[in-house]
């Protein structure tokens, strides 16, 4: 199994380029399934989770091809089968995404209830009774959700949770459906506006995407467009810890300053002089040590939780203490116990992390749980004394393309080791 070998103590310095957003792509790709012609996809990260996602939709005959430039022609048509087994969803839970589609375009869909996570318990029941007040007939058997229909109806949905891909879902669902749906408590995150744009490039009829509720008038068909994802505010938010906690410079390239607002805000307040243009944001931490800063994460526009792990690795080298509180998932600090063997000095108390600054950390070899924790242990390792080596770095190459490289051109020091 790879393993990333990360040497602590350089400054970063230079541009990084901004890939395609994962979490908008993942729906993205999902939504194809309701078009009766092909698709074009442009700025797909080229991520596991993306491969993932091309071998589910190739499972069930949906023909792909990419090229070079991870430019995606899909063409739904060919589709012959309509579940998504658990061997697929087991390593995506974004795999959850088919359903929506695949029961609004062809009337069933067997898809594995995704189960437990690093994160905690992720359930997906908002994303079934939203289907079900629309008009399917839903069964969990055997593991899976079953679930039929022969034409879904508009409905007034009301969310209990604020839920991304369960408003994702619902949101695909109700482009094909008869009549007016209205998805109340709707998550605004910008991917859900981008995954809005791309329905409404297909002909689709939605408003309100970016608010909290979504108003959409359904269709009776929706054809292929060709479409470009929108950069990855998270990737982008990673690589300007990566410059606050190394004192360094970083400019993020092909961004959108726009959807950072929370995280700009919070990086400002640790001392950092952000400059932002229309598709760039710039980091400069002058040489200087952050601030610890207090934060809570929260549903968009507040601050994102794919953003606490790595927020997290700078209040353990900052100066001061801060308070990060998690309030979407329920168990996601597993990367605090990883960075208290490397020397931080952390509390959790329930739900929330504790931490007094301390200088730098030490190298230590340690492993990623999960996605954003693996982000953060990258950042610690870049402020560690000596050579960190983390392990079980597919979880990075789900969500990160070319991790390595792109530190690397910032002047950081790390490689990977295969096998
Ligand atoms: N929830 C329910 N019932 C549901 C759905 C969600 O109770 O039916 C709860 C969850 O348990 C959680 C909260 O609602 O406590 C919010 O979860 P949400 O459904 O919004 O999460 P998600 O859609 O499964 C997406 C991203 C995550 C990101 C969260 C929150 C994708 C593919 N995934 O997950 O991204 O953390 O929204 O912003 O869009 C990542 O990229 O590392 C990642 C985990």
């Amino acid at each position: 199994m790879d393993r990333l070998l990360i040497s602590g103590g350089a400054r970063l310095n230079g541009h990084v380029p901004i890939s395609g957003a994962k979490n908008a792509a993942l729906p993205i790709l999902a939504s194809t399934l309701l078009a009766d012609s092909p698709m074009r996809v442009c700025n797909v990260p080229h991520l596991r989770d993306v491969t993932t996602t091309i071998e589910l939709l190739g499972r069930m005959g949906v023909e792909i091809t990419v090229d070079e430039r991870m430019q995606l022609e899909v063409d739904p048509r060919p589709i012959r089968e309509f579940a998504a087994s658990y061997e697929l969803v087991k390593t995506m839970r974004a795999s959850i995404l088919v359903l929506g589609p695949m029961l609004a375009r062809y009337g069933r869909a067997d898809v594995s209830l995704p189960g437990g996570c690093a994160i905690g318990a992720r359930p997906v029941n908002l994303h079934v009774a939203g289907l079900q007040a629309m008009g399917a007939d839903i069964v969990i058997e055997d593991g899976y959700i079953k679930a039929r229909a022969d034409r879904l109806h508009g409905a007034r949905l009301v969310l209990d949770t604020v839920t991304v891909t369960g408003t994702e879902n619902l949101l695909m669902a109700a482009a094909l459906a008869r009549g007016e749906t209205l998805i109340e408590n709707a998550a605004r995150e910008p991917e859900v506006v981008d995954l809005a744009d791309c329905l409404m490039s297909m002909g689709a009829q939605i408003e309100g995407a970016g608010t909290d509720t979504i108003t959409v008038q359904g269709v009776e068909t929706l054809s292929g467009s060709r479409y470009r994802v929108l950069p990855d505010r998270i990737e982008t938010g990673t690589y300007l810890v990566a410059g606050a906690v190394t004192g360094g410079k970083v400019r993020a390239t092909g961004t959108r300053p726009d959807n950072l607002d929370a995280v700009l805000a919070k990086l400002e307040e640790c001392g950092a002089k952000i400059t932002t243009g229309e598709d760039w944001i710039e980091l400069d931490m002058e040489g200087r040590r952050p601030a610890a800063v207090n934060l809570r994460t929260a549903p968009y526009p507040g601050f994102p939780t794919d953003m606490q792990a790595q927020f997290t690795a700078l209040n353990a080298i900052a100066e001061g203490v801060g308070t990060i509180t998690e309030t979407v998932f329920e168990n996601r600090f597993m990367h605090v116990l990883e960075m208290q063997r490397m020397g931080a000095d952390i509390k959790l108390e329930g739900n929330t992390a504790i931490s007094e600054g301390v200088p730098s950390l030490m190298a230590a070899p340690v492993m990623a749980t999960d996605l954003r924790a693996s982000a953060s242990l990258v950042l610690a390792g870049l402020v560690a004394e000596g050579d960190t080596v983390i392990e079980r770095i597919y979880h990075i190459d789900r969500g990160y393309e070319q991790i390595e490289e792109k530190l690397g051109q910032l002047g950081a020091g790390i490689r990977r080791i295969t096998g």
